[in-house]
């Protein structure tokens, strides 16, 4: 079954067998039509009757497992789509270690793991809903589809976690499912689960900064799923994970386009002092300060979502074997972490400071870090764009203490550079560091759309090369 071909014809394209599971299929199919008026409701604002040269998922191989056409996105096909199964699969980590995967849910852990992937469903169409308006001001087609690429693979996303949902936990799953289209992001009665998924995405600097850091959350946080003895959600997840990778290379390149427009109408103009905000404002691009206090804001609030640094919870998951590290299957040690330490910087006192903490506690400040790792490259990127142009000025992660709601720093001031402060120098420097409103009026201003094929607005640069194998000027969106 795990092989199988993919329908593409019918309403619910999968590879899990539903044409010979009909309750299965009946339960997802009354599910769709759920699903369907909140996508009409919550999806991309004024788009729902363009033609959009959109991927999608026809199958679990590795190449070719996308198929690209105009769709209109209330047709898109959620498929639902689990990676090969590996033969001969065994848990990872935690006291199971070495024995068969799961195939169905373990009974003891049944509460554990349904919390996991309710909360890791939560976010997917919470994204949807943070980006509806960004349509209306794309910077250009190619931006605008790879907007709504992105759109209908979360909502594809949530598919997969729906699925799980409804096959594996009874009554309790199908509740959960449908709990999961009536939270909506930033709603003061009921919001989405996780702070992140709550703020407002208002602009595109804040998408691709949303897509660089906190979809690379997502892929932190779905790798660690990949790792489950559970091996449903193990299989779901590596398939998510190749979806995944688009979305950070919107991000990635998204932000370099906007550095590079940027360092080349200084260069152009002659201005060389990246804080000369208004002279760099004038040339209808955006001042790399303000791109910092940007990122700024999106790598604190994306590392809140790791959850305390120290967490039984983490701890009971990985001890279970439902949830592993990222690439537990590459680490050499024993997987169970029972006399392992792992070092973690906490707040003591008013000083940062590195302690060592048994490694089973410290499991969500581990997989912080190889976040903060995996951040690196965009940002090496980003920087020689800049530093080719001959400006004086780098883009920088702030320290992981920074702006924290959530842990060890969350009752401490502390800047970028990782001093601890207090409250009143902070509120003196605050601006500095984070977005304000000044920021926000001008951002709002300067994003008004293009809708000619191949033009881009003016405060971001053009692409390399289109999507598929199509030009740049190629027609990405059809409007109406
Ligand atoms: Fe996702
Ligand atoms: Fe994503």
């Amino acid at each position: 079954m795990s092989d199988e071909a993919v329908d593409y014809d019918v309403l619910i394209p999968n590879n899990v067998g539903l044409a010979r599971d009909p309750k299965m299929l009946r339960a997802l199919e009354t599910w769709y039509q759920g699903y369907h008026d909140w996508w009409m409701e919550m999806g991309p604002v004024g788009f729902q009757e363009a033609d959009v040269w959109l991927r999608t998922a026809i199958s679990v191989e590795r190449d070719g497992w996308a198929k690209f056409s105009y769709v209109r996105m209330p047709e898109y096909r959620w498929g639902i789509l689990l990676a090969p199964s590996e033969e001969d699969r065994v848990i990872p980590c935690g006291e199971h270690v070495g024995e068969p995967a799961w195939q169905s849910v373990p009974g003891e852990y049944r509460a554990l793991l349904r919390r996991l992937i309710v909360v890791q469903g939560d976010t997917e169409p919470a994204s949807v809903e943070q980006q509806r308006y960004l349509g209306k001001t794309a910077p250009s087609m190619y931006d605008m589809r790879n907007l709504f690429q992105v759109n209908v693979e979360e909502g594809r996303h949530l598919w997969a976690m729906v699925y799980l949902l409804q096959k594996h936990f009874g009554r309790d799953g199908r509740e959960e499912a449908e709990v999961l289209l009536q939270r909506r992001s930033g709603d003061d009665d009921r919001p989405r689960i996780l702070g992140a998924f709550n703020q407002e995405t208002p602009d595109w600097l804040s998408f691709f900064l949303f897509t660089y850091f906190t979809d690379r959350d997502g892929k932190m946080q779905l790798e660690a799923l990949a790792q489950s003895g559970f091996d449903p959600l193990s299989r779901t997840c590596r398939f998510m994970l190749a979806e995944e990778a688009h979305h950070m290379f919107v991000g990635a390149t998204g932000v370099g386009r906007i550095v590079k427009r940027t360092a080349q109408a200084m260069a152009e103009a002659g201005i060389d002092d990246p804080f000369d905000t208004e002279a760099v404002r004038a040339l209808g691009v955006i001042d790399l300060p303000l791109i910092q206090r940007k990122l700024n804001l999106h790598f604190s609030i994306t590392l809140d979502l790791f959850g305390a640094e120290e967490s039984t919870n983490a701890a009971d998951a990985f001890t279970a074997g439902i949830k592993g590290r990222f690439h537990e299957t590459e680490i050499d040690d024993d997987h169970r972490l029972h006399d392992a330490v792992y070092p973690i910087m906490t707040l003591d006192d008013g000083r940062l400071e590195q302690v060592e903490v048994p490694a089973l506690k410290s499991l969500n400040a581990r997989l912080r870090d190889d976040f903060v790792d995996d951040c690196g490259g965009g940002m090496r990127r980003w920087n020689r764009e800049i530093r080719d142009s001959g400006i004086d000025f780098e883009l920088a992660l702030p320290h992981i203490a920074f702006n924290r709601d959530i842990g060890a720093f969350a009752d401490g001031h502390i800047t970028p550079d990782g001093r601890v402060i207090d409250e009143a120098a902070w509120n003196a420097e605050r601006d500095a560091w984070l977005p304000v409103a000044d920021d926000q009026a001008f951002l709002d201003e300067l994003m008004s759309p293009v809708h000619e094929p191949g033009e881009f607005a003016s405060w971001i640069a053009a692409p390399q090369k289109g999507i598929s194998g199509k030009p740049i000027e190629f027609e990405y969106v059809r409007l109406p």
